[in-house]
């Protein structure tokens, strides 16, 4: 493919003057292929905008001109360090790794139990201070040492492996796990905290949650600049977040029409409906969030990816243990039947984890030796322990639990200057594929005040809390 677009490429010079004139005063000449002449030639008759129009089809150069991120021999001796530690026993990686690690697994660990101890995980907001500040400092030490950068990377090449199909949960489990430990070589006492986003989606509008102030998650607009993450940088720039767009949050009924099916069939590609599709629920809070989070390349930069994706690590706990006790149905064998040259398929190994085949991450030990979940708090004990002003409360007349709002603090939600999407131009970066687009309910940042408003008007039991 390389030499076809070669073949076609036309060297021509792009003016890009107008952006660069004034500071560097050169032009910017790069070789373009084929086919992004003919996107801007097609532009200039856009209906819409002809610059917007022409700005998309250099984004689509320029992306396909990205350095190569397949993972490098360090990347993978990472990893190969990683899985000896959590093995606790020495692996003979020559015989693992065979011919490009197509090789049998001659003396694979059992990884019953890890080296490193049982760990429970919680949701975000129930963690003591103490807990969270360790788990804060654990992925800042990890973010310096370029742990997060390599888990980024590590996310971002198997896109087109597991993803879209019934892998998706066993290699996501994986990927946790070994982020977990990662971050357990710094503080043996971290774990994993997940975040229920329903807890959001529950509230007046999921803007408006105490998740995105400097005491959790850090500000939810623009680069981040608050938070844990707080000036965090990959190579285009901050860690950047625009919240409140498109999509929602995990909702409610999602889950419980996930809880109600009984085969991971009913719940994975490509035989799920879209209604119980646990890829269409996952990528909800990567559109929500926006800005890295909504990109595969690069939403493993940002702290709030690896809670998210417990979350959906938790429901599908969950959802194994519903299988068990409702449908008789043991998970630990469940797999859908996957033609054997996918990647998908049941004993094909999963990609960077090549210790472990896709059914390794389907096995029980993992949940019960491992690691397990806290349970997401319901009503009416919301948040037990937690200290004043509590993150989380009971919606009593709902009977569920929501995310404190800033509004309750008193606080004027800051996107009450954000300016409407027609009026602010970003200039694209180049951040690669988007995660499929989601519905939205029609809850966004521009419609965040009032929505606080209304729900300040209408609260009937509950408006003690909002003053
Ligand atoms: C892997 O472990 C070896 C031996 O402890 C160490 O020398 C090496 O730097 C480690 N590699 C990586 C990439 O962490
Ligand atoms: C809620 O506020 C309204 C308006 O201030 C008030 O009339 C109502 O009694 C309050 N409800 C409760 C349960 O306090």
């Amino acid at each position: 493919m390389a030499m076809t677009w070669y073949l076609q490429v036309l060297i021509v010079s792009v003016c890009l003057k107008q952006c660069l004139s004034q500071t560097l005063n050169q032009q910017i000449c790069i070789m373009v292929p084929q086919s992004t002449l003919q996107c801007m030639k097609d532009s200039e008759i856009s209906p819409t905008n002809p610059m917007f129009a022409q700005i998309s089809c250099l984004q689509d150069l320029f992306w396909s001109l990205r350095p190569d991120r397949s993972l490098s021999e360090i990347d993978a001796e990472y990893i190969r360090n990683l899985t000896s530690t959590m093995s606790g026993q020495p692996i003979d990686w020559r015989e693992h790794l065979g011919v490009s690690g197509q090789g049998k697994m001659p003396n694979k660990p059992n990884f019953l139990y890890p080296s490193s101890g049982y760990r429970k995980r919680k949701e975000f907001r129930l963690m003591t201070s103490t807990e969270r500040l360790r788990f804060n400092e654990a992925m800042k030490r990890a973010y310096l040492d370029g742990v997060i950068d390599r888990f980024a990377r590590i996310h971002a090449s198997i896109v087109y492996f597991h993803y879209n199909g019934p892998s998706f949960l066993s290699w996501n489990r994986m990927f946790l796990i070994y982020f977990e430990e990662a971050l357990r070589r710094y503080d043996p006492n971290v774990f994993l905290p997940y975040w229920a986003s329903p807890l959001d989606n529950a509230m007046d509008n999921p803007v408006n949650s105490v998740l995105w102030t400097p005491a959790y998650f850090g500000n939810g607009e623009g680069p981040v600049v608050s938070g844990p993450a707080a000036y965090w940088r990959h190579d285009q720039g901050f860690l950047r977040r625009y919240y409140g767009r498109r999509s929602t949050l995990v909702t409610r009924p999602q889950i419980r029409r996930i809880y109600s099916k009984c085969r991971l069939a009913d719940i994975s590609r490509p035989t799920a409906d879209l209604r119980n599709d646990i890829e269409y629920l996952t990528a909800g809070p990567h559109n929500w969030l926006g800005g890295d989070m909504n990109t595969y390349e690069y939403a493993g930069y940002d702290p709030v990816f690896y809670m998210h994706r417990a979350y959906i690590d938790y429901i599908w706990e969950e959802f194994r243990e519903k299988q068990r006790v409702r449908c008789s149905v043991e998970p630990s064998t469940d797999y859908p039947e996957v033609p054997m040259a996918s990647s998908h398929s049941r004993h094909a190994r999963m990609k960077v984890f090549s210790m472990f085949t896709n059914n390794d991450g389907i096995l029980n030990h993992w949940t019960n030796n491992w690691y397990s979940y806290e349970n997401e708090p319901e009503c009416p004990d919301c948040c037990p322990g937690c200290n004043n002003p509590a993150p989380l409360r009971c919606k009593r007349w709902q009977n569920a639990c929501v995310s404190r709002s800033t509004w309750a603090d008193g606080l004027i939600p800051s996107q009450v200057s954000v300016q409407s999407p027609t009026s602010v131009f970003q200039m694209p970066r180049n951040r690669g594929a988007l995660f499929e687009s989601t519905f939205g309910d029609g809850r966004t940042i521009y419609t965040a005040v009032e929505d606080a408003l209304a729900a300040a008007r209408n609260s009937q039991p509950d408006n003690s809390t909002i003053v």
